[in-house]
Formats: structure tokens, sequence, C-alpha cells
């Protein structure tokens, strides 16, 4: 979603506002533009699309000057234009502001701005910020006064960022909710809505918190208190963190290399931690808790998205493994909920981007109950990351396609190992540290089908409804193939349980509602294969994903996916895999953009 950068030095300010909002693009959006000021007077360069046609306008007409802000915007307030998008201006043109989230109150600011004759140009919420900052700039004859004065009337969510030409030497910022950083360097100082377009420049970065703003100069920021005014010292801290740059390279899309990446996201996600000589799991993000951890009776897992998919496995892999009692909650219906827990209770938030809006929101619920929470996070550094008592961090390296789909597989990895770490007695716990420690290489085998799948996504690409079943691991796994489906084929899929089919689902079924089904080796194959029956009595086609070719299931299906055979509690990590192919390949069919689709955003930063 919305990504920000700003930059205030001794460079010429485009460079690092262009390279910027190109690192965050995979995050999703509908347009962008900058503002660059050079001594008094400001270039505003907007454009409906992606960075490179706001690139390509820079060179036909390009911006100078050494501050500027930047802006992806993904449209919530006011439809897909170059209006709408930001910077925006005051009617003066005088204060340029980029800002994330939404000000809830911006109606009535902007009836108050009307009434002293302000003329607004746009439909977004953030065009009454450089209004009112405009307004109560008349009224101090001070930037920082007025933009102090402005902030304690925003109510919302923000992250805000402004150049004003009544202050060349200072770019302003403030935040509430979305997160805001700025890296400081030898060269200047370089602001983002994350980390990735900082780190390429420095490494020592200072993190803005809730209800704090920020005066940043050339070489030094001043930070403060929104609500009291009173200044803060916050020294940088140094991000351990490496610029791992993603590119293409041979594949046409993100997704499909992200896919090609599985076997080696489980590496690197076991890599020190499964000791499989030693015949342990050892997980250095969880020592700090250990003795807490010994108390824990519940976990509350909290995510969105895949997320909560990845979750919904770990709670069979957690319950089955270390015996504890887990609870997933999507966290948009979390952070709403009254739902009394106990101190014993674990809360733990699973977040590829560690910046989703709702899983933030739901772990500040919580916050200052002492209860202990956890991450399983992907970005480090990331807000979840920061926010969470302890976690472990996924390794799955930058995801740039929309889609989960490797970071998938480490969320579950990560829930395995600590299902492992936590367990006691767990009766296979050696066989299964043994198979974990091959399985990459068994996925390695399904992609030998890659043409196969390819085909027979081809072939159903026409359908417009699916169905997925799978029964007790493989329905998390029904769930994730109908979401990845429809995320980027546009195809109608639900997902559901096996057994559910004759609670409502049967009734879809006909020869033109084909079924997805899971039908992996564990002792409920007979089940499953009586819900395949009846769709198959009712001439419902199957496309089936099974670990022995001439399985029952198999029989029933008009085609079929072979996949090698792992004990039940590994099947998502390999099971998955064809899902992701087939339902890439139906979205290449349908020629959609699969690694940005429609409507959709990578990193979900406001609700
Ligand atoms: C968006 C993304 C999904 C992701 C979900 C949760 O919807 O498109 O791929 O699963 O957000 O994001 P998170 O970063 O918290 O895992």
């Amino acid at each position: 979603m919305c990504g920000i950068v700003g930059y205030i030095g001794k460079k010429q300010a485009k460079d690092y506002l262009l390279d910027g909002l190109e690192s965050m693009e995979y995050r999703g959006y509908d347009s962008t533009g900058i503002a660059v000021l050079d001594k008094k007077s400001i270039n505003l360069a907007k454009v409906v699309g992606r960075v490179e046609h706001l690139r390509k306008a820079e060179r036909e007409n390009p911006s100078k000057g050494h501050a500027g802000i930047g802006h992806t915007r993904w449209a919530t307030h006011g439809g897909v234009t170059k209006n709408n998008s930001h910077p925006h201006h005051d009617q003066n043109k005088e204060f340029y502001v980029i800002h994330n989230g939404i000000i809830e109150n911006y109606q009535e600011i902007k009836a108050y701005l009307t009434k002293q004759g302000v003329k607004f140009y746009g439909d977004t919420d953030t065009e009454v910020i450089p209004n009112l900052i405009s307004e109560l700039y008349k009224e101090h004859g001070d930037v920082q006064k007025a933009f102090k004065a402005a902030l304690k009337s925003l109510r919302g969510a923000y992250a805000i960022v402004m150049i004003t030409s009544h202050d060349p030497g200072n770019i302003y910022a403030a935040k509430f909710s979305s997160p805001l950083a700025i890296g400081v360097a030898e060269d200047g100082m370089y602001i983002g809505s994350d980390a990735m377009p900082i780190l390429p420049h420095t490494k020592q970065v200072v993190f803005l918190e809730d209800n704090e703003g920020a005066v940043v100069s050339c070489n030094s920021y001043e930070l403060f208190h929104i609500k009291t005014d009173k200044s803060i010292k916050r020294p940088t801290e140094l991000l351990e963190i490496e610029h791992e740059a993603a590119e293409k390279g041979d594949y046409p899309d993100f997704m499909i290399k992200e896919i090609h990446e599985v076997p080696q996201t489980i590496r690197a996600t076991m890599l020190g931690r499964l000791r499989a000589d030693e015949g342990i799991v050892k997980l250095g993000g969880l020592e700090e808790v250990r003795d807490q951890l010994d108390y824990i009776d519940r976990i509350v897992v909290l995510a969105c998205g895949t997320s909560y998919y990845a979750g919904l496995v770990g709670e069979y892999l957690l319950e089955e493994i270390s015996n504890i009692p887990v609870e997933v909650q999507q966290a948009s219906e979390f952070r709403y909920r009254q739902e009394p827990l106990s101190r014993s209770t674990a809360v733990l938030v699973v977040s590829q981007s560690g910046e989703t809006a709702d899983t933030i929101a739901a772990l500040k619920k919580i916050e200052g109950s002492g209860i202990l929470t956890l991450g399983i996070v992907n970005a480090p550094g990331s807000t979840l990351a920061r926010m969470t008592d302890a976690g472990v961090y996924c390794h799955a390296g930058p995801e740039k396609a929309v889609a989960s789909t490797k970071a998938f597989v480490a969320q579950v990895t990560v829930f395995l190992l600590i299902a492992l770490h936590l367990s006691k007695n767990y009766r296979n716990f050696d066989k299964l540290i043994a198979e974990l420690d091959s399985l990459p290489q068994k996925i390695e085998e399904v992609f030998a089908q890659e043409e196969k799948i390819r085909k027979l996504a081809e072939k159903y690409s026409t359908a417009n409804d699916f169905l997925y079943i799978g029964r007790r691991y493989a329905y998390p796994l029904a769930l994730e193939g109908a979401l990845k489906l429809k995320e980027i084929s546009y195809i109608h899929a639900e997902g559901f349980a096996g057994g559910e089919m004759k609670h409502g689902p049967l009734a879809l079924i006909d020869k033109n509602f084909p079924t997805f089904a899971f039908a992996l080796s564990n002792d409920l194959d007979e089940k499953l294969v009586s819900n395949m029956q009846e769709i198959h009595a009712r001439d419902g086609k199957i496309v089936v994903v099974v670990d022995e070719g001439k399985s029952e299931a198999a029989k029933l299906s008009e085609d079929t996916i072979v996949i090698p055979k792992v004990s039940e509690q590994l099947q998502p990590l390999i099971g998955v895999v064809p899902a992701f192919l087939f339902a890439y390949y139906a979205a290449k069919r349908l020629g959609r953009d699969i690694d940005k689709p429609r409507n959709l955003a990578k990193s979900v930063t406001v609700e």
C-alpha cells in the first residue's frame, strides 16, 4: 500500500525519491508523485501508473533540488486520478504533504477550511493537511508552530512528511499508527515508511513512535511529542539487516520466481535452527522468554490473509506436537472483540511485512497487559518485529509479488520449528526432524511436474468458480489454495473442509464447477474419498493432489498431480506448491497482472 520517501541533504533529492519509490512498488499502488524543493520553489510531478512513468516524466522535465518528498498511493478516499495522487499542496502551493493512513475527521476539517474560503482540487482526506497548516501559518507566522498545531487537530492514522517554501532548510514529519523512519547518513537524511528504501544508503535509523513528530535538516533531526510539544532525545539504532535487492532474473514474474525459491526458503528458515545431527531445534529469538514460555497454557495467533492461513496450519502443529491449545483469529476481528485473555496466554502475531495495520492494532490492544507477545515476521526491523517481546524471523528474504508464496512456506516452517522447540516427549520428534532436513529436496521434485500443472491450469482457466477441499492439515491448504487462485486469476474460489461439503457447498457442484482436492495420505483418507465421491456423482470435475499415484482419490479425478510422500505434519509445505503453480499458470493464461493484481496491496497499512 502507500509508500513514503523523503530526503534532505547534499545530493539531488529526486534520485533517492525515485529509487526509494521503486523499492516499495511491490507493496501495491495505483499512482505516484514527487515534490522537490529548490530554494524557494517547489516542482511537483505526479502520474497515474507506475514509477517508471514518473521516471520518464522526470527525464523529460527533471526536478532539481536537495529536499523532496515522494509517494506511492493506493486509493482509499477518492478515485485513482492525478489530482488525488500525492504530494498534495495547499491552495497557495506553499506547503506540500505526503500522507499514509486515514484522517478520520477530515470532513470536519474540510468544512471548517471551506468556511475560511479554502478551495479544494481533489477528493482525498490528505488535502486538508497542507491547507490546515497553511491556515495556521497565517496565524502563527512560523512553520514549526503551524505544523505542530495542525497535528493536534488530526484524528486517525497517519505518517506525514512535509516540505514548504517557507522553510527550505527543513523537512517535517509526524506519525501516529502508520510507520515512519529517518535514516541518518553523511550525505543527508533519508526518510521512508519502512527501512527498505533507506537501507541502501544507511543502516543508522531512528524510528518515530506514535504521537511523535520530527524536524529534519541536512544533518540533524529533532523529535518532539505531538501532544505535549516536549522534545524527545532518541539516538539512531543500527539496523542489523542486509540490503537484499530482489530481481526477477530470468523469470517473467516475481511470483513464479518466489514459488521456485520455496526449497531454498525452507533451508534458509531452518539454517542454524534445525540441528538434525544433534536432534534439537534451537530458536535464539525465544531464548529470552524461555521461562515465561514454560507457563503458557494457550496461544492466540493473530494474522491476516495468507499469514492467517499459515496460522491455521500452525494451530494443528502446535496442538499436536507441543500439546498447547491454540486459537487463530483474524487480526481485523480480534481488534474489536471483547475477549478476556488470561496472563498465561501468549499472543503470537504472524506477518510477512510486519506492517499490516489490523495486526498492529490487534497487538496494540493488549499492550501493557503483561501478556507475552511473540512474532513470526519476515521483514526485519518492521513495526511488528519491534513491538513483540520475542519472535522468530522467517528469513524468506524480500517477497515482491503481492500474492504471498514463499513467505507462507517460511511461516509454516517457523511454526513447525516452534512446535518442535516447545514439545515435550512428542513421539515422532526424531522422525520429523530427520524428514524436515530432506524436505527441500523433495519439494524440488514437484517442479519436475511444472509443465503438467501449467497445462492443467490452462485447461481449467475458463472456469468461473472453483472449490478447494482438504481435511485436517490440508484444510488450511484448501483455504490458501483458493485464496491464491482468486487473488491473481480473479476466478471465484472457496476453500472448505471436506467434511463440510454436505453442509452447503455440494449444492453448487455440477459439470461446470470444478474442485481442487488435496488427498494426501493420512488416516482420514477414506473420508476425503467419500467427499470426492459425492462430487463425482454430481458430475463435478476434480483435480487432485495425491502422494500415491494409484490412490482411490486419483481414480475419482479427472486430473491428478502426484507429489512425494511426507509425514502429514509436513504436507502443507509440499502440498501448497502445486496449488501455487496452478493459480499462477491459470492467471498467466488469463493475461493477468500477476505480481500486482487489481485492487490488492502487498502491505495493507490502512484499516
Ligand atoms: C495482503 C497481502 C497478502 C498478505 C496479507 C497479510 O493482503 O496481499 O499476501 O497475506 O496482506 O500481510 P502480512 O504482511 O501481515 O503477512
